[in-house]
This record gives structure tokens, C-alpha cells and sequence, in this order.
């Protein structure tokens, strides 16, 4: 089973695959074939969506500029959710926009969490500027 992040519009990015999620020590939060986690910051239950992006009015629309698809491997993405940072991910994993577009491809990178990035769905830095603490 391949494993995909789709980046919503206006909400979560919903994993699934084989997936485990961490937190910052290193403690295993969810394992399992899919789970949503915050992209928006705000949520009362980091690194999961709670659905306050709703209440928030997150606006990202979940699109990112594409990129081509190479051939993964196989095994579980692990995404662990760093301290006052991104959500840095290792493992296969191909992530689609809102549009279906593939807009990351790899074996690791970090997303952003905080939901200030301008180059979302990947980290700028920007949750240093605005003091991101999760
Ligand atoms: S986590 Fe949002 S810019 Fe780094």
C-alpha cells in the first residue's frame, strides 16, 4: 500500500498508507492507515485536526504547485510532529492538492504545521517569526 497525504482545501492534511505519528520525544501518537492532522495551527489536539479550521477560517485552498511522481519504495511514512516546528516526514509518501495534483514526492521533507508557511504545504520557517508553540 502506497501512502498519501491529500492536503485539503481550507483544512487537514489526511494521511493514510501505513502511518505513524510522533511526537517530539519520540512517543508514538497514531499507527494506523489513516488519520488527519492540523495544518492550520490551531488545533486543541496538535498534531490532529479538531476541526477548528472551520472555526478559524483557514483559507488555504489546498493547492500547490505540482510536481512529477518518481516510483517509491514501500514501508510506513512516520511523521513526527518537532517541537514548536513542522511535521517533518520520512518514509514513502506522495501528497496530492485539493485539485488532485501531485505536489510532493519523496522520502522526506517537512510540512508545514503552524499554518503561517507562504509555500504551504511545505515549511518556510515562518513558525519562528510568529512563535509557533506546539
Ligand atoms: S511549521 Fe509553518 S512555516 Fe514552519
Amino acid at each position: 500500500m502506497s501512502n498519501t497525504c491529500r492536503m485539503n482545501a481550507r483544512g487537514s492534511l489526511m494521511v493514510s498508507g501505513q502511518v505513524v505519528v510522533k511526537n517530539a520525544a519520540g512517543a508514538v501518537l497514531y499507527e494506523g492507515d489513516k488519520t488527519w492532522l492540523c495544518r492550520c495551527g490551531q488545533s486543541g489536539n496538535k498534531p490532529f485536526c479538531d476541526g477548528t479550521h472551520k472555526k478559524v477560517g483557514f483559507a488555504h485552498e489546498g493547492i500547490a504547485a505540482p510536481c512529477a511522481t518518481v516510483e517509491l519504495g514501500a514501508g510506513p511514512v512516520t511523521v513526527t510532529a518537532t517541537a514548536n516546528g513542522p511535521l517533518h516526514v520520512t518514509g514513502p509518501l506522495t501528497l496530492v492538492g485539493a485539485d488532485d495534483k501531485p505536489a510532493y514526492c519523496g522520502t522526506e521533507t517537512w510540512l508545514c504545521r503552524c499554518g503561517q508557511s507562504a509555500n504551504k504545504p511545505f515549511c518556510d520557517g515562518s513558525h519562528k517569526k510568529v512563535g509557533f508553540t506546539a
